[in-house]
């Protein structure tokens, strides 16, 4: 088979495209014929080694993507061969990643893909869409879990709804419920926030943003998703309404936290830190479900008119994919794998 893979850390052009043996699937395992890898941050960050000690002498990166069972191992319901899947944390602590014509993960980090459901969506979801779970079911007074309703009456900030993972938040807190909020800093990205499905959107590079956050939402944010906490600690703090929470996934931008303690203890204000890597195992079963049932109902599609434009390129361009996230690509950024 055709496989991407990388033996040093360092810039894209480590990214090797390579013949590899057909992977065999071990006991609780699938082997799934990838159509389509999905390409995060995370991935470029674990390929150059910042602050990701590399444990395996070659590695095929990418958590993400989607495709066709087609080979269980041990213990697994041999009814699940042909199934359209898709994959999430595939490279995590193992050599497997995404970016092959085959990969092989746990049964559970496959999760079927309903009919109506495009191997672009499935390859989409993985990253993005659980952590923008965690994000929203970690509030002291809940939700849990994502429903229909579970968000009611709550007003959720996505920042940077142009983002992968905040585009996930927009559109799982609408499914949810929510009154959505959504901060960018340009109006393309305004349209594309807008076409995700947030209620209001505000340039955070402009006027006053907090004025007009408190003039949609004047009792106060309950929930804010936050992929640049350095930055806009303030913001968040200004808008928060008592006892809201916090979820930060990022610190993109990398300005350091200040953090002002009165204002905070007033407004009993939760601070939550989240990586889906370490977010434990319930969390992370809680995630798929609801993240699955959202698909089901149709609230998650991707594409430029829902706000997420797709960028793609084949797998023997696996490097320039990297290059294209590295530099802040608008979109999700798809590796074409098996047609
Ligand atoms: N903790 C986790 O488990 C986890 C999971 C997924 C991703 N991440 C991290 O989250 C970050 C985003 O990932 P992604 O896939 O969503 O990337 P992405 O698609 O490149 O989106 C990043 C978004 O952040 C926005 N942004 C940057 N600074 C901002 C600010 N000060 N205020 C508001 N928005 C701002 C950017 O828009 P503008 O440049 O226009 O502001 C952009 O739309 C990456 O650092 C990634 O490594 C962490």
């Amino acid at each position: 088979m055709k496989a991407i893979i990388y033996r040093d850390n360092g810039a894209p052009d480590v990214l090797r495209f390579v013949d590899r043996d057909l992977p065999a699937p071990g006991p609780g395992e699938v082997r799934v014929r990838v159509a389509v890898s999905g390409v995060n941050p995370t991935d470029w960050q674990a390929r150059s080694g910042a602050g990701h000690p590399k444990r395996f002498s070659e590695i095929t990166p990418h958590l993400d993507g989607a495709g066709t069972v087609d080979a269980v191992g041990e213990g697994v319901d041999r009814s699940r061969i042909g199934q359209r899947v898709w994959l999430f944390m595939a490279a995590a602590g193992r050599p497997t990643g995404t970016a092959a014509e085959f990969t092989v993960v746990p049964a559970a980090q496959a999760v079927p893909l309903p009919d109506e459901a495009g191997f672009d969506v499935g390859a989409a979801l993985g990253v993005p869409a659980l952590t923008a779970h965690r994000a929203l079911t970690v509030a002291e007074d809940g939700p849990r879990r994502l429903r229909p309703g579970a968000l009611d009456a709550k007003v959720v900030l996505a920042a940077g709804g142009a983002g992968a993972v905040g585009h996930a938040v927009i559109q799982l807190a609408r499914w949810a419920g929510a009154t959505v909020i959504s901060t960018v800093s340009s109006p393309e990205k305004a349209s594309l926030a807008t076409a995700a499905g947030a209620h209001h959107v505000i340039n955070y590079r402009e006027g006053d943003p907090a004025a007009e956050i408190r003039a949609v939402a004047p009792d106060g944010v309950d929930i804010v998703a936050e992929v640049a906490l350095g930055t806009n600690l303030a913001l968040d703090v200004a808008v928060l309404r008592p006892r809201g929470t916090i979820a930060t996934y990022a610190n993109d931008g990398g300005r350091p936290v200040e953090l002002n303690v009165p204002q905070n203890m007033v407004l009993n204000t939760r601070l939550q830190f989240l990586v889906l890597f370490t977010a434990g195992p319930e969390a992370r079963a809680a995630a798929v479900e609801d993240v699955s049932a959202a698909l089901r109902d149709g609230a998650l599609p991707v594409g430029t008119e829902h706000g997420l434009p797709l960028v793609r390129f084949p797998l023997h361009r696996t490097a320039d994919a990297h290059r294209a996230v590295e530099t802040g690509t608008v979109g999700k950024v798809l590796i074409d794998v098996t047609p």
